[in-house]
């Protein structure tokens, strides 16, 4: 079956075919991360819809929005290589009317580790992939452990608001040298590269030691070697499910996640890890 571009609803519609659905929601710039997604989004469900959607409403007012990387034709390429069924690539102002009044709210979590820096931003985020799934009805809905925080939230929406979607989160995909992969990535200089991989490095790092002290305190070490090019936003060590710092003497599972800036590009990353109680 030939790739089938759906601009809206109708199109959708026409495009569904019987058994289950899979849904990948993407802001495109597509790379192997994304390929990673499509690939359990192929092997579980009969159909998968890619949607391609640069939203404007997960954009603070100083980011990036105008600049974000647009490269339709070659995510269709891609999607077309992987065998996607759907890319779902709306007009903007077919997603949002003028006179919009109604939107999700991320609550107190929305506003912890990444959204302290990026206010608004989770409330854009769970907007649209609401809408996403109203729009494309998936039965299973695939997104990046890389934005822990975003599938953290997508996972508490769908929780909260009883929305009959399975959320199956896929590990991060990072190069040979550490670096996690991101559309933001072709932003950066060789040697914005080269100071970046400190925040891979500095997960590692703390991901070899036990204790949620030690491991604060190991991570921090890299990230304050890397000197001034590397603008730290925050390091957090935190509940995955609540993105609230886990105390010193924690033990369970936790996130480490970091964010920084280099040069104009801001990176975040995480690792998963399980700590012994102090
Ligand atoms: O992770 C992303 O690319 C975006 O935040 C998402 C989930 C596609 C919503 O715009």
């Amino acid at each position: 079956m030939d790739l089938i571009v759906a601009r809206n609803r109708e199109d959708l519609v026409k495009a569904r075919r019987a058994g289950t659905v899979a849904l990948v929601p993407t802001m495109g710039a597509l790379h192997e991360g994304h390929m990673s997604l499509i690939r359990q989004a192929r092997v579980r469900a009969d159909q998968v819809v890619v949607s391609v959607f640069v939203n404007p409403l997960q954009f603070t007012p100083n980011e990036d929005f105008s600049r974000y990387p647009r490269t339709f034709d070659a995510d269709l390429d891609a999607c077309r290589t992987e065998g996607v069924d759907v890319v779902f690539h709306p007009a903007a102002e077919d997603m949002y009317a003028l006179d919009r009044q109604v939107g999700i709210s991320s609550g107190e979590m929305g506003a912890r580790v990444e959204g302290v820096f990026r206010p608004g931003h989770f409330d854009g985020v769970l907007t649209v992939v609401l809408k996403l799934f109203n729009l494309v009805r998936p039965d299973l809905a695939v997104f990046g452990q890389k934005d822990a925080q975003q599938l953290a939230l997508i996972r508490r929406m769908v929780t909260d608001l009883d929305l009959p979607i399975e959320i199956l989160g896929v590990p991060t995909v990072r190069e040979p040298d550490g670096l996690a992969l991101s559309s933001r990535n072709r932003y950066l200089s060789e040697d914005d590269r080269r100071v970046a991989l400190a925040l891979s490095r500095a997960l590692r790092t703390g991901a070899a030691q036990f204790t949620a002290a030690t491991i604060r305190a190991a991570a921090q070490e890299v990230l304050d070697a890397a000197g001034p090019d590397l603008g730290v936003d925050y390091l957090a060590l935190v509940d995955p499910a609540t993105f609230t710092e886990v105390g010193d003497d924690f033990g369970g599972v936790a996130v480490l996640a970091v964010a920084a800036r280099v040069g104009g590009t801001r990176l975040i990353d995480n690792v998963t890890l399980t700590l012994n109680p102090a």
